[in-house]
Order: C-alpha cells, then structure tokens, then sequence
C-alpha cells in the first residue's frame, strides 16, 4: 500500500524527520526561510498531511489546493493565528498545536525581557561593544526594580499563570486581566482581577499573554499606552499585533512609559528600518521565547505524532478543534 504523502516546511529535530520519513512519502523543505506562497501550494496539492509553522498561511486556498484527501493540519506552535481554524473545522481537518511543553520556557523569556529592559542590559551592554565603558558613575544606567514592583498580566492562560508565580521571588503585587475571570488562580498567588484600564494604570510591568484575534488585534494602541505609567514597561511575548509598533514608538520616544522588551514584532521579522530599532529603551529579540533546547525537540516531537496519527486517522495528542471528532 503507498505510503501517505505528507510536505514538512522546515526542519525539525532530525530524529522526528526520520521518523516522519520512515512511516510517510516526505518531502521536506529544506531552507531557511519559509517557501514561497507559490512553491508552497504546488508542493502541498494532494498531500494527506503538512507539518507547519507560524510563518505558513493555511487558508481556504491553500485547503482547496491541497485538495480533499487532506487529513491532517499539525503546527509546530502553540499559536496558530496562521491557520484558518473554522475553515479546517468545517472541511473536518483536524488541527495539531503544541501547547503545554513551551510554557515554562515562554515564561523565563517573558522575565528575561521585562529584566532586560528595566535594568537597560542590552543597551549597556551594546554602550561597551561601542568603546563607551569609560568608568563607573553614579548617574549612568539607571533602571527600574523589578523587586516590590507591581505586574499586570494581560492574559492569565497558562504562560501567564507561570509568568506571575515566577514575580513570587521579586514580592511583586499581582493584577491580571482576561476575558475569563480566574478565580480558582488568585488564592494561590494573592493575584487581584482588574479590569484593562486599572491594570494599565497601576502596573509598573504589563506583560502580554493573550491570543491574536480581532478583538486583541493592536489591542495597545496610543490610548493604552496614555492610561500607562511613565515608569511603566511593557513586554510582549504572545504575537507582535496585539501592539500598534507605532503607537509603541511614540510611546517609547516621547517617554509616555520607560520601556519595552519584545520577543514579537508586526511585521515578523521586523523590517531594519523600523524606528524602534533606534531606540535604546525597546529591547527586541526573534520570536526566540520557546527556543530552548529541551522544548523545541518536545514541539518537534509532539507536531511529528500528530502529522502521523492524523494521517493514519489516529486522535491528534493535542487537537486545537476536537468537534472534528464528533
Ligand atoms: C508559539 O508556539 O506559538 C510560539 O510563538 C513559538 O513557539
């Protein structure tokens, strides 16, 4: 009997290609960067499965492309904004996503960054590459405590939650904000429920964990960050929409808050002529938060069963749309 034909959009951890080889007819692309719409489509018309990325669009198009012998959508994400989830639904694909294994993982970056920025580290960092450490001084590279300060959370799903029990350590006050009360978290970490605007007046870190849908779409925009501190800074790990870079800019520039630390962008990857790389006070690293040895061979693992159970039929581990099912 032929083997399933399944396209993989980029490396993963080899063992997990091998496998993948092993049981289907791959093709994998093998570059660096994501193939192009065009290449895309052609490379996926008749597969029964495609293990995807972020940076791959699975809409209707490329769903009628691939045509209806398409059993399995498996993305080696937690997010998948990308994907066109009520179309798959609708056709009966299921989806895989990775959740669970990069949550703790998100969280130390979501902390690198709020650390990074409040204590200016790359920007003095960068001042000695330049030739500019010249001597001790009072005055130089001052920053803002973490320790005693208050966390907003806008988005208490589980990275938020591993966000706000890693503040524990700092005596940090806790208010979070989501669609969804969580009042079965809050006795444990003494967090308080706020609503949006609270949280962005009194916090002095507010720190993004939400989805990207249209009711988050450029959810900071200039008016949010007019409710924010001056000292304030706001760190974004969950998708670079959710902020308006250009309202992020004025902020950052006309000193409406103290800073950023950004592990996403919009557009990704930032062009280099975005005005917040001229900005000392906005520390920006790739959508590098879940890139630890440890989790990216669990996410290869966890797309790599999916693309195969769902190409033999089998229950997805983890099924963004599990009604496919019923
Ligand atoms: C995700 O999983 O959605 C992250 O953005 C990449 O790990």
């Amino acid at each position: 009997m032929a083997k399933p034909r399944v396209f993989v959009s980029r490396e993963i951890f080899p063992e997990f290609i091998d496998l993948i080889a092993t049981e289907t007819d791959m093709e994998l692309w093998p570059d660096e960067l994501p193939p192009p719409r065009d290449v895309l489509l052609e490379k996926t018309q008749g597969v029964d499965g495609i293990l995807c990325l972020l940076t791959d669009k699975i809409d209707p198009e490329f769903m009628d492309n691939a045509g209806t012998q398409l059993k399995v959508i498996s993305q080696i994400a937690v997010g998948f904004d990308n994907i066109d989830i009520h179309e798959a639904t609708k056709r009966g694909i299921p989806v895989g996503n990775t959740p669970e294994v990069l949550t703790q993982t998100t969280a130390d970056a979501t902390w690198a960054l709020m650390l990074a920025a409040a204590r200016r580290i790359t920007e003095s960092e960068r001042a000695i590459h330049a030739g500019n450490w010249r001597t001790w001084h009072p005055l130089h590279y001052l920053g803002y405590d973490v320790y005693g300060a208050t966390l907003g959370i806008i988005g208490m799903g589980r990275i938020g939650f591993e966000v706000a029990k890693r503040s524990v350590g700092f005596d940090m006050k806790i208010l979070y904000y989501d669609v969804n009360r969580r009042e079965d978290l809050e006795e444990e970490l003494s967090m308080e429920y706020v609503d949006k605007d609270t949280l962005l007046a009194e916090s002095d870190f507010v720190t993004l964990h939400t989805d990207l849908n249209d009711s988050t779409y450029h959810m900071m925009d200039d008016k949010a960050f007019a409710k924010m501190k001056s000292n304030a800074i706001i760190v974004n790990a969950a998708r670079g929409p959710v902020i308006d870079p250009q309202a992020l800019y004025r902020a950052l520039k006309d000193s409406k808050i103290a800073g950023a630390g950004l592990d996403v962008t919009d557009p990704e990857p930032i062009l280099m002529d975005d005005p917040l790389l001229q900005l000392e006070n906005c520390v920006i690293v790739p959508h590098i938060a879940s890139a630890s040895h440890t989790t990216r061979r669990e996410m290869s693992s966890i797309a790599a069963t999916n693309l195969l159970n769902g190409v033999k039929g089998e229950p997805l581990i983890t099924c963004v749309n599990p009604e496919v099912y019923s």
